[in-house]
């Protein structure tokens, strides 16, 4: 895996993105292509444990039980997808200690909608219909990504991204068919929360000078513009369904191009959440961080029972 290629070597990668193969961890690849794999998995790995924070707060105060236990199994999927995450990225090369010590510092990012507070329990369910169907908009093409392990991750990450919009949605449901004062919650949730999942999706693509080398490299499929308008032409039919009001005064039909025409996000707010000054950016470091280091003494437990029964194997 050396860093100069031979002719044969970088065929050989070419060809085998030409035809749409996987690149498999002991294959020859570019380093820019490795360190754009490692900085995108260890990205969406952090996003997933980061995002277990948000709703995570809610799980002692759920309503009925058996909210309780959907939440539960959905924040605990999220660890699932965060460890699959960064067992992709250890085939690059890279320890997900590192990993987890570059999220800490401030090195590495992960997803700048979970800087955003959750207010009420309707936010469970719109995280998990914008949030996750945004999620689910921004994955399923990955499931293709040109690096085999990440791609093999992707397909059951979507899957179980899939229930966690359809509860998400349930919840919503359940609440528009309540009183006015739940009705008002979910409304109130989906106005807080439309913006920021359109710009999960990234900045426009004019401004994403990234993007055009990762679909090249096929890592990525479609643009951050494509993603966002799949998003919201997915999107619009089910609030009307919910009968919650986008809070979009320019969102129509456009019946010429077969999607939907939307507003502009405010991407000076993207850039100062992405900059770390979004309202939770703080909070959510800071707790990742004290519960890995209150989490050393598990993993040091698992460290000596794994060389126990090495040696006595
Ligand atoms: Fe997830
Ligand atoms: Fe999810």
């Amino acid at each position: 895996m050396s860093a100069e290629p031979t002719a044969p070597e970088l065929e050989g990668f070419e060809q085998t993105l030409a035809h749409d193969q996987r690149i498999e961890p002991r294959d020859w690849m570019p380093d820019g292509y490795r360190r754009t794999l490692v900085r995108q998995i260890a990205q969406h790995a952090h996003s997933e444990i980061i995002g277990m924070q948000p709703e995570g707060t809610w799980l002692t105060t759920a309503p009925s039980l058996r909210r309780k236990a959907i939440l539960m199994a959905k924040v605990q999927d999220e660890a699932g997808h965060g460890i699959y995450l960064y067992s992709a990225a250890e085939t690059l090369g890279v320890d997900r200690s590192d990993l987890t010590e570059q999220l800490i510092t401030l090195r590495q990012k992960y997803s700048s909608i979970f800087n955003y507070p959750t207010l009420s329990y309707a936010d469970v369910g719109t995280i998990g219909w914008l949030v996750d169907g945004a999620a689910i908009c921004n994955q399923v093409p990955l499931c293709r990504s040109s690096y085999g392990p990440y791609a093999r991750a992707m397909i059951r990450i979507c899957k179980e991204e899939s229930f966690h919009q359809r509860q998400g949605f349930e919840l919503l449901m359940t609440m528009m068919n309540g009183t006015d004062e739940q009705r008002a919650m979910v409304q109130e949730s989906v106005d807080r929360w439309w913006w920021p999942s359109l710009m999960m999706f990234g900045p426009p693509d004019d401004a994403s000078p990234n993007s055009a080398r990762s679909m090249a490299w096929r890592i990525k499929r479609h643009t951050n513009d494509e993603l966002r308008q799949r998003f919201v032409d997915m999107t619009v039919p089910q609030a009307e369904a919910l009968g919650v009001t986008l809070p979009d005064p320019d969102l129509r039909w456009n019946a010429e191009r077969g999607g939907y025409d939307f507003g502009e996000p405010d991407w000076d707010e993207l850039d100062r959440v992405i900059r770390g000054e979004g309202p939770c950016n703080e909070e959510r470091v800071t707790r990742r961080a004290d519960a890995h280091r209150e989490g050393g003494w598990v993993r040091a437990a698992a460290a000596a029972y794994a060389g126990k029964q090495a040696t006595s194997a």
